[in-house]
C-alpha cells in the first residue's frame, strides 16, 4: 500500500481517550453517544477507542472520510465480519454476516422485495396492525409506548415477510421470537455475550434449545410453502425469496432462507419500534409541532411527516455507528490505518455536525423541507444523513422502515392524541445496539377531538432512496 500518495500521510491509529480497554467498554455499553460527545470535544473528527474484544475502532465524523467508506472496496472493507457477534442468532447466511461475492449474491437476491415501489402494497397491512394496536392502548393514564411500538412492528414485519400471521406456527415463532429479543436486548445478557464471543455463544446448550424453538416454526413453514401453487401471485417477502435464483439457477436452499428471514425479523421490528418511539417523544416535547403534523396529515399532506421522521431518525438515531473492518492498511481521512482495525462512520456525530445542521441539538423537522429551504442537508446532500448506513451494505429495510413510520403515525395521530407524563426530555437508554427512549417513550394518551378515524389514504409517496446497485461495485 506504500505508493506515492500516502508517503506523507500520517501512519497508524489517530489519539484517543487513554482509558484501559475496559473502562472504556464498560462506558461505551452504558453511553456510546456520551463517549463519542466527550472524544470528539477532546481529539476531533477522528478518535480511536477500544472495545471489549470488538477490536480497535477508528470513530469518524467527517463526511468526506464516511464517503470514503461507504464508496470504498468493500473487499477491504469488512462488515459482515465486523457484525460477527449476530451470527449465533442469525446464522452464516444471513446477508449482514456476509463479505465480499457471498454478500452480494445474497443482497442481490433480496433486494427486489424491498424495492420503493413494492412498498405501497405493505402499506394496506401496516394500516390495519396500526389501528387494531392504537385501538387497545388505554385511555388517560400513564402507559409506555415503546414495547407496544414493538409488538406492532414485530406484527407488521412477520405478515410482510410470511404473508401470514394467524395459527399456532406463527403464535409459536411469535412467542419465541420475543423471547430471544429480551435476550439479546437485555443490558447484561448482551455484554455477557460480547464478552464471551460468537463461538462459545453457539455451543452454550440452553442458547442452542432457545434457538430450535425458533427454527422449527421456521422451517415448517418454509417446507409447507416450498409446495404452493399459488406462489408467483403472492405478495409476501418469503414467496419472492422462495421464486429467487442464484445466477447459476439454483434457488435458495432451506438454511439460506431460515438465516435471511430471520435476519429481517430481527433487524427489522426492534429498529423500527424505537424510532417510533423517538418520534412520538419529540413530538409530545415540541407541542407546536406536534400541532403543525396532525393538521397536515389529517388534510392528507406528506412532507411534513416525511420531513419529522427524517429529523427523528437524524437527532435520535436508533442505531449510532455501523463498521467496517479494514482488510489491508488503508488511507483514510489523511491517514493510513493499520489492517485489523475498524473504520467507523459515527451516525451520531455527523448528525450533529453544526457545520451542516445549524443548533443541531434542536428538534426541528422544517429543516428538511424544501419549501422551507431545506434541500441543502440530510438525504440530498449526501453521507450527512446516515441512519441507515451506506453503500452496498445500506439498510434493506430502508424504504421499508420509513414507510412504516409514515403509516403508523398517520394512524396514530388520526385516533389519538398524545402528552408526555413528564416534561422533561427522555434521556438515551442503551439496548444492546439500539437507543430507546429512558422511559420507553411514556404518555398520557387521549382520544382525538375532531377527526373520525379514517382509514389512511395509502397512495402517499415512498421516500425516494439513493441508488445503491450491487452490480455497480467491482467484487
Ligand atoms: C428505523 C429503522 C431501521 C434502522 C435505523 C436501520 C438501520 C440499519 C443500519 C445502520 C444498518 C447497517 C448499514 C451499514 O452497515 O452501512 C442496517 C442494515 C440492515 N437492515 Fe436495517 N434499519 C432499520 C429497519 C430495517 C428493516 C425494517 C429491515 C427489514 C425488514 C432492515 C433490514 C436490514 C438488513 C437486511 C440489513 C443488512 C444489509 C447488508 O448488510 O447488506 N432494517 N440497518
Amino acid at each position: 500500500m506504500s505508493n506515492e500518495s500516502t508517503i506523507n500521510k500520517p501512519t497508524g491509529l489517530p489519539p484517543g481517550p487513554r482509558m484501559p480497554r475496559a473502562v472504556q467498554s464498560a462506558i461505551w455499553y452504558r453511553n456510546a453517544q456520551w463517549l463519542m460527545d466527550q472524544s470528539q470535544a477532546r481529539f476531533g473528527d477522528m478518535f480511536t477507542l477500544k472495545i471489549a474484544n470488538e477490536g480497535t475502532w477508528v470513530i469518524t465524523s467527517d463526511p468526506d472520510t464516511i464517503k470514503q467508506v461507504f464508496t470504498g472496496d468493500p473487499r477491504l472493507l469488512h462488515a459482515g465480519e465486523a457484525n460477527r457477534i449476530l451470527l449465533p442468532v442469525l446464522g452464516p447466511d444471513s446477508v449482514l454476516l456476509l463479505d465480499d461475492a457471498p454478500h452480494l449474491r445474497q443482497r442481490k437476491l433480496m433486494l427486489p422485495a424491498f424495492h420503493g415501489q413494492r412498498m405501497q402494497r405493505y402499506g394496506a397491512l401496516m394500516a390495519d396492525v396500526a389501528a387494531q394496536e392504537i385501538e387497545r392502548w388505554p385511555l388517560g393514564e400513564p402507559y409506555p409506548l415503546r414495547p407496544r411500538m414493538q409488538a406492532m412492528t414485530l406484527e407488521i414485519v412477520l405478515r410482510a415477510v410470511f404473508g401470514v400471521s394467524e395459527g399456532p406456527r406463527m403464535e409459536e415463532l411469535r412467542r419465541e421470537l420475543r423471547g430471544m429479543m429480551d435476550t439479546v436486548t437485555d443490558p447484561f445478557k448482551g455484554i455477557a455475550m460480547l464478552v464471551l464471543g460468537a463461538d462459545r455463544i453457539t455451543r452454550i446448550p440452553a442458547f442452542r434449545r432457545e434457538l430450535e424453538r425458533i427454527n422449527g416454526p421456521i422451517y415448517a413453514e418454509i417446507a409447507e410453502r416450498r409446495t404452493a401453487t399459488d406462489l408467483a401471485e403472492r405478495d409476501d417477502i418469503m414467496s419472492l425469496l422462495l421464486q429467487a435464483q442464484h445466477e447459476d439457477g439454483s434457488p435458495m436452499s432451506d438454511s439460506e432462507l431460515r438465516d435471511e428471514l430471520l435476519t429481517l425479523l430481527v433487524a427489522g421490528h426492534e429498529t423500527t419500534a424505537n424510532a417510533l418511539s423517538w418520534a412520538v417523544e419529540r413530538l409530545c416535547r415540541h407541542p407546536e409541532r406536534m400541532e403543525r403534523l396532525t393538521e397536515e396529515v389529517r388534510a392528507g399532506e406528506d412532507a411534513y411527516l416525511q420531513a419529522t421522521i427524517q429529523e427523528t431518525l437524524r437527532l435520535r438515531p436508533v442505531i449510532s455507528i455501523v463498521l467496517r473492518k479494514l482488510q489491508e492498511p488503508m488511507e483514510l481521512g489523511g491517514r493510513l490505518l493499520p489492517a485489523g482495525a475498524s473504520i467507523v462512520p459515527s451516525i451520531h456525530l455527523v448528525h450533529r455536525r453544526a457545520d451542516i445542521y445549524p443548533e443541531p441539538d434542536e428538534f426541528r423537522p422544517e429543516r428538511f423541507l424544501e419549501s422551507e429551504g431545506g434541500k441543502d442537508w440530510g438525504p440530498t446532500r449526501p453521507y450527512t444523513w446516515i441512519p441507515f448506513g451506506g453503500g452496498i451494505r445500506r439498510c434493506l429495510g430502508a424504504a421499508f422502515a420509513q414507510f412504516e413510520m409514515e403509516v403508523v403515525l398517520r394512524e396514530l395521530l388520526l385516533r389519538r392524541t398524545l402528552a408526555p407524563t413528564r416534561p422533561e426530555s427522555e434521556r438515551n437508554y442503551r439496548r444492546a445496539i439500539t437507543e430507546t427512549p429512558r422511559h420507553d417513550a411514556e404518555v398520557v394518551i387521549g382520544r382525538s377531538a375532531t377527526s373520525t378515524p379514517t382509514r389512511c389514504p395509502v397512495a402517499h409517496t415512498v421516500v425516494p432512496q439513493p441508488q445503491v446497485e450491487a452490480e455497480a461495485v467491482p467484487v
